[in-house]
């Protein structure tokens, strides 16, 4: 019987635990969760989501009180094309907090940045070209895309001095996906230098319809694995999704996948960035808690707790501060949702929008509480104290477990 630890991941002449930590944004996947994957020989995550508001949190900048001073005149306007990001603060940010991270680091393994391209910013392509190249100026070890085909992306970073040395790698959820990203860059003369395969099980947003569940990670990994080799492309293959423990991993290792991307299980560790009571909501929740639903305007269905705060909440869209979300039109579907409840309700009290979610605001604020399906089994991998709640459990306890347990079993904590 095998674990993971007796499988290694590639990248040229290193090799890597095979367990990457995945990204998860708002500043949930900390740099101090990332930090410890690398310490421990795997791979970690950090997020640029929102970075102006994490650079602030972190780093006492002032970015996001800057903007929203810049465009308070705009507050009660519908329109938000004229709320544009500042691209030297974006670099300013991104810089600051990948730098920091990278300047942290200890140990064999990586730290990745996930950039998720449907963080559209009111401005799609100088956006993400200004987050990805100044993440590689702070000298981040790669760049995970997520959230979107990002069929332009590597083109935004072709003439960046570290384009071909840095590890850039691709989130898919269908062979098809894979290929087409294939096909449009293929001038570039560059491949991905990993692929993860994210099924629907995983947290987050999805990358499948809202019939998702008739979707399987191991039949889609094995699509692309078999499309990988008959292509004699060499790049690993990731899985992601539902990956709950040691033994889940191995039977991917074993059938052609180069690693597992993991998350859900790191939402209950320490070092993870959700609040203390959110993580005993994690812990505490049943299978019948959690629901795919399609609130989040990106239009990606999007994995949540029931008990979100977020959920059926009116809140004023706090695009002036934020407006990650805009597309490049300055419209976002929950501006679009909250203006027709404003119709309804003209003194702007009790306003709720079902439909649709403000998720920068909601996301920054830790109202949404994004969750993968097997949350519901966290509970099963701690002690409770005396007073009921659960106990959380170091990144490094978590990581252990998955690289050296046998036999579908799950260490508790000591
Ligand atoms: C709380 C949470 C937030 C997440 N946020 C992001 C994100 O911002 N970007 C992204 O690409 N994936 C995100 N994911 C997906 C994870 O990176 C990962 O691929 C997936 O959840 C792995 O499946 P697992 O959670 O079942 O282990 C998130 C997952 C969770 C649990």
């Amino acid at each position: 019987m095998k674990r993971v630890d007796d499988f290694r991941l590639k990248f040229g002449n290193k090799e890597y635990v095979p367990i990457m930590v995945g990204g998860m944004g708002v500043d949930i996947s900390t740099a101090e969760l990332a930090l410890e994957a690398a310490r421990l020989g795997g791979i970690g995550h950090i997020s640029d989501a929102m970075v102006n508001d994490v650079s602030d949190r972190r780093f006492d900048t002032t970015f996001v009180k800057d903007k929203t001073r810049q465009y308070k005149y705009n507050i009660d306007n519908a329109d938000k094309s004229a709320v544009k990001f500042d691209l030297n603060v974006l670099a300013e940010a991104t810089r600051r907090h990948v730098g920091s991270t990278m300047e942290a680091k200890k140990g064999d393994g990586l730290i990745f940045v996930n950039c998720m391209e449907k963080l559209t910013m009111n401005g799609p392509r100088e956006t993400l070209q200004v987050r990805m190249a100044s993440a590689l100026d702070a000298g981040v070890d790669g760049i995970t895309l997520s959230a979107g085909l990002h069929l332009g992306s590597f083109g935004l970073i072709a003439e960046h001095p570290r384009f071909r040395d840095a590890k850039l790698g691709i989130i898919v959820s269908s062979v098809r996906a894979l290929q087409l990203f294939l096909r449009k860059n293929a001038r570039l003369n560059r491949f991905p230098d990993f692929v993860v395969v994210e099924g629907p099980l995983a947290g987050g947003h999805l990358g499948f319809g809202m019939d998702w569940a008739q979707y399987d990670l191991a039949t889609i990994v094995a699509e692309v694995v078999a499309y990988v080799q008959a292509e004699q492309l060499a790049i690993p293959v990731i899985a992601a999704g539902g990956i709950f423990t040691g033994s889940d991993a191995v039977s991917f290792l074993e059938s052609g996948s180069a690693a597992v991307q993991v998350a859900t299980r790191f939402t209950v560790a320490n070092e993870c960035g959700l609040p203390t009571h959110v993580k005993q909501d994690y812990f505490r929740a049943s299978e019948a808690d959690i629901e795919v639903n399609t609130i989040s305007p990106t239009g990606y269905p999007m994995r949540m707790l029931k008990g979100s705060p977020a959920i059926g909440d009116g809140i004023r869209p706090g695009c002036e501060s934020y407006g990650y979300l805009l597309d490049g039109s300055g419209n976002c579907a929950y501006i679009t949702a909250y203006n027709r409840e404003l119709a309804l309700h003209p003194d702007g009290k009790n306003i709720s929008v079902k439909d649709k979610t403000c998720l920068c605001t909601q996301m920054r604020n830790f109202k949404l509480w994004t969750c993968g399906h097997y949350t519901y089994r966290l509970k099963d991998t701690t002690l409770r104290n005396a007073d009921g709640s659960y106990q959380t459990l170091s990144a490094e306890h978590i990581f252990m477990d998955y690289q050296f347990s046998l036999d579908h079993q799950i260490a508790l904590p000591a």
